[in-house]
């Protein structure tokens, strides 16, 4: 049985207050429900050693790393030094690294071999834009994108990854996929992983889904078969919306 994973990524919202409290309240309300899902909050950098502590139902974790070990990169933190306070996981590939940043693939491949190396948990983000879904070039696209950051990986290295299939269509625009439009996508990297690994593998990999998740759409959304959890833009800034999700899995 695949692990459930409901991930909150605040992106670049919330004070430090905000953040504290919103992290407070979700690991008390977690703490007193039997929730059958790991939860996650993907946290600005410079919030993280406020929000890791040992006694956290919520994994904690970094929106992005910089692959270098250390070195003049001004403004960047390593995954080395997100692991070195406490840091749980890592976002990699997010459409808005890849589209705003210009992060390349080969980029991302470095992150990924890094954060592996600092044992973050990676969810490695991948995600086709409108005109890629419009021209039925999105499967082609997705993989595409796992085979060119992923798929270098052995059978060990790719058994800690976890992939978001974020359609850059349905991010923060209220535009969901549909639950057979999602469950198709997921069931289709489900297959390209079984072509690149094993079978096996691929059956245990964790696929979550993000773009306009919300407490009205997450029931039907999140339960498809080959869809494992969310990753919860917008509806993770505020607690009652993020627990209402994760109760998805109750
Ligand atoms: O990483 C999750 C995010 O891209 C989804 O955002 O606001 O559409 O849930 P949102």
């Amino acid at each position: 049985m695949r692990k459930k994973i409901v991930a909150g990524n605040w992106k670049m919202n919330l004070t430090l207050e905000e953040a504290k409290t919103l992290h407070k309240d979700i690991n008390e309300a977690l703490t007193t429900t039997n929730s059958k899902c790991d939860v996650y909050h993907f946290a600005p950098s410079i919030y993280l050693n406020s929000l890791i502590g040992n006694d956290q139902v919520v994994k904690t974790g970094a929106q992005n790393g910089y692959p270098a070990k250390n070195g003049a990169f001004t403004g960047e933190v390593s995954m080395q030094q997100l692991s070195g306070i406490g840091t749980q996981a890592v976002l990699i590939g997010h459409s808005e690294r890849r589209q705003i940043f210009n992060e390349s693939a080969s980029f991302l491949k470095e992150k990924v071999d890094s954060a592996l190396e600092e044992d973050l948990k990676i969810f490695f983000c991948c995600g086709e834009s409108l005109e890629q879904r419009e021209s039925g070039k999105f499967k082609e696209t997705v993989i595409a994108q796992l085979k060119n950051s992923l798929f270098h990986l052995n059978s060990t290295d790719f058994s800690k990854i976890i992939i978001a299939y974020e359609p850059i269509w349905a991010i923060g625009t209220g535009k969901t996929a549909s639950p057979e439009q999602a469950n198709q996508m997921h069931k289709s990297i489900r297959e390209a992983i079984a072509h690149a690994y094993t079978q096996e593998i691929a059956e245990k990999t964790s696929i979550l889904y993000g773009g306009s998740c919300k407490p009205s759409n997450a029931d039907e959304l999140l339960n498809q078969p080959d869809i494992d959890g969310g990753l919860i833009g917008g509806a993770s800034l505020k607690a009652s919306d993020f627990l209402e999700i994760i109760s998805t899995y109750n």
